[in-house]
């Protein structure tokens, strides 16, 4: 099947921002935008941004009235670099898309390969043709290894060339002070400790101002053919690489470029390894890397691609939503997936619910390594969380950040981030999501069982008993549009999950061996688990009588509802044209929130209650949020509303590659790209992972010839193909196991399929 992204570009100020992101190459460590090599003109919108996952400063968020405990300072994710500039000079014409008539312009993801390439054909001011193709990859096998391979064909002339490649070290973060969704202040926050030169290779270590950090980038060049060159340094923390050669007609010089990062996080001496590494790069040659980097994407498809016959624009779609989820996990324990991935600085490289909740999913099914990567992360900043909880007042338990990169809390506005007590639930619901797709005890026992006991005492702490039994009072719930409320349905319904698996697991562990040893370290007894099992028990979960429905929180249904008709089209999303009191004050949802409850805890409620409530909450969804579609695609599919799953599923692929939110300039949309996976494989194939086991209720769309995915499911890989009349199963890897096809158990072995 293909996965293959063809793009022809026509340009213009607002196609370059998206195209930047949309081609952007990150391997979940590094992650570089797809920029104009020479440069955009200055009207045009651009972010020429070098991102690392988890490198950041901490800078100043003042507060305008210091109210106690209010958040005060932030981590924000640094442009590190500028590596991608290389320009060229003809004759002394500069190549300039501007000035010369574009004659192809295109842009290729090949997303078996690992590499983007760009080719841009121009005739220039004096009339020659000059074609530059530019192939970028970000290494899977080497993840601090950026590759440019830089070619220029003299099409009709022979000529002389002038090639510069860059590496500047002078460089600041985006700024747009009008979007609440992007950094307000322009930050240069990284300073040149040292430079050095070396055999034409140089390398540049900086450090933060404030958070200690420090890294080193170090680029060498490799030459098709001999060519005049010079490494200039060109100001305190910059280099230019100059070659110069003369070309005949027809013919090809390219200049690769090897670009390392090394940083203090994860090494010690960051001039050190970036020197070692980059001997060992250019040593091993670039093919050795393409070589590698097709083999890791080999194994990536082959345990998680999503194969959908009769609508390739779909396909297309999914297969780019999945590498781009690739492309944005960090896979090394230290760093998460930030809201935009590394593929902007959109929401400053913060790391939101995004990943447990829209995420995890795919890797928990896929890749459970990566899963357990990402837990581990969570784990990591368990006593930021700790110091969290009470700063809140709470005298237990770890209350986890809204945003963060290190752990620390970084939502300056709290009625819609710390408020947002249901992430300690949602990082819960993926420990325990881990448990069941992967039967791993031994994360449970180091690290699980701790992230749930103490995300369960801050609900304890939290939560009171009245005469609607155990509430949970002033938190906010997913739906932005609606802060600080009463037992938010979706927040209830998670912590009562949470603290419901806090005692099972414990009672487990219990049963499997040791519990000694977790009882002496979190200081954790059968009373304890036993106030959380009550409380589980008795967790009060809105529901209205007259409309049969689940009010998103106490007050809910006694607001006026917002007149979504009427709202002017340029209006949305609301967020950018309403203070956000006038917003809490209506029924008007951002997004999926009462109906997000109904896809994680179904068994809470009945069918026609879900049903009536879908009904109800669609039409007061504005979906300002891209988290939103995707889960209305999928409690669709649930409840047996095909076409409308199908529809929310179009909406959710196409977000990104069509910018129907208008501001992939700023990122992509990681949690929407999760979302998609999950309204096919949770959606249309109705896959559950329970205690009982998987089991699967699968549709075929009415346009779509069949689909096909592949899982893990405790160590055993799966295929599952659904076609009109026929599921077929295949044990592709594994024990037999046994599982729940329409309700009926299947026992599949390696010999046989089953349908
Ligand atoms: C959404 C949040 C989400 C954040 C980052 C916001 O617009 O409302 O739910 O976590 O974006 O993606």
């Amino acid at each position: 099947m293909n996965r293959i992204i063809e793009r022809k570009i026509t340009f213009d100020e607002k196609a370059n921002g998206v195209c930047e992101t949309l081609f952007h190459n990150a391997n979940g460590y590094i992650g570089v935008r797809n920029c104009l090599e020479e440069g955009a003109p200055d009207t045009w919108d651009t972010m020429r941004g070098t991102y690392i996952n988890g490198f950041y400063d901490v800078i100043p968020m003042k507060q305008a009235e210091a109210l106690c405990g209010l958040v005060e300072e932030k981590e924000t994710m640094l442009n590190i670099v500028d590596i991608q500039t290389i320009m060229l000079n003809v004759d002394g014409v500069p190549f300039d898309m501007e000035k010369g008539t574009v004659l192809k312009n295109t842009r290729i993801l090949d997303m078996d390969a690992g590499t983007t390439t760009r080719v841009t054909r121009l005739r220039m001011t004096d009339g020659k043709e000059t074609e530059i193709t530019v192939k970028r990859m970000a290494s899977f096998g080497q993840l601090n290894l950026f590759l440019m391979e830089y070619s220029v064909c003299a099409c009709n002339y022979s000529g002389d060339i002038e090639i510069t490649s860059c590496h500047i070290a002078d460089v600041r973060n985006y700024t747009n002070p009008n979007d609440p969704r992007l950094a307000a202040e322009s930050l240069k926050n990284l300073s040149v400790q040292e430079t050095l030169e070396d055999k034409e290779q140089s390398f540049i270590t900086c450090k933060t101002q404030n958070s200690g950090l420090s890294v080193c980038t170090a680029v060498a060049h490799e030459l098709s053919q001999e060519a005049e060159s010079e490494l200039v340094k060109s100001g305190e923390g910059s280099y230019e690489y100059v070659l110069s050669k003369t070309l005949e007609q027809g013919e090809v010089f390219t200049v690769t470029k090897y670009c390392i990062f090394a940083d203090s996080i994860r090494n010690t001496g960051v001039l050190r390894t970036a020197r070692n590494d980059l001997d060992t790069v250019v040593n091993n040659g670039k093919d050795y890397y393409y070589e590698a980097q097709k083999r890791y994407l080999e194994t990536f498809w082959n345990h998680s691609e999503v194969v959908i016959c009769g609508d390739d624009a779909v396909h297309l779609a999914m297969s780019y939503n999945l590498y781009q989820l690739l492309q944005s996990s960090g896979k090394d324990g230290r760093c998460n997936v930030a809201a935009k991935g590394l593929s902007g600085e959109g929401y400053e490289g913060h790391y939101f619910w995004d990943t447990e909740m829209f995420i995890l999913p795919f890797f928990t099914l896929t890749n459970p390594q990566v899963a357990k990567a990402l837990l581990s992360y969570r784990y990591d900043i368990l006593p930021a969380a700790r110091e969290n909880a009470k700063i809140l007042g709470h005298k237990k338990g770890a209350l986890f950040p809204w945003r963060t990169i290190n752990g620390k809390e970084c939502s300056g506005y709290f009625p819609s981030g710390t408020a947002q007590y249901h992430i300690n639930g949602d990082i819960a619901y993926a420990v325990i999501s881990y448990y069941l797709t992967t039967g791993d005890l031994d994360f449970i026992r180091k690290k699980g069982f701790e992230i749930l006991l103490e995300t369960s005492r801050v609900w304890m702490d939290l939560g009171n008993y009245c005469k609607k039994g155990f509430v949970l009072n002033d938190v906010t719930g997913p739906d932005e549009y609606t802060c600080m409320v009463n037992n938010n349905y979706y927040t209830n319904c998670s912590a009562k999950y949470g603290l419901h698996w806090t005692t099972k697991i414990y009672r487990i562990l219990k049963e499997n061996g040791g519990v000694e040893e977790i009882n002496a370290r979190l200081s954790v007894g059968d009373d304890e688990l036993q106030t959380m099992e009550k409380a589980a028990d008795a967790m009060f979960l809105p529901y209205d009588e007259t409309l049969g429905i689940n009010p998103q929180d106490d007050s809910f249904l006694e607001k006026p509802i917002w007149d979504l008709a009427g709202t002017p089209k340029e209006h949305f999303p609301l967020l950018l044209h309403y203070h956000p009191l006038t917003l809490y004050r209506y029924q008007v949802c951002k997004q999926a929130d009462t109906i997000l409850a109904y896809f994680l805890f179904e068994k809470e409620q009945s069918r026609d209650v879900m049903q009536r409530s879908y009904e109800y909450y669609e039409k007061i969804t504005t979906h300002d949020s891209s988290l939103s579609t995707c889960v209305f695609s999928i409690v669709a599919s649930r409840l047996g509303m095909q076409k409308k799953g199908i529809d929310y599923l179009g909406d959710s692929t196409k977000l990104d590659l069509e910018n129907t939110h208008e501001n992939t300039k700023d990122g992509i949309h990681t949690a929407n790209m999760g979302g998609c996976y999950m309204a096919v494989v949770n959606g249309f194939a109705g896959l559950r992972v329970t205690q009982e086991g998987l089991s699967l209720h699968p549709f075929l769309p009415e346009k779509w010839e069949s689909y096909s995915f592949r899982i893990c499911f405790h160590d055993r890989l799966l295929k599952i193909l659904v076609e009109k009349e026929q599921v077929t199963l295949v044990l592709v890897d594994g024990e037999q196991i046994s599982i729940n096809v329409y309700g009926q158990n299947v026992l599949l072995t390696k010999e046989q399929k089953r349908q």
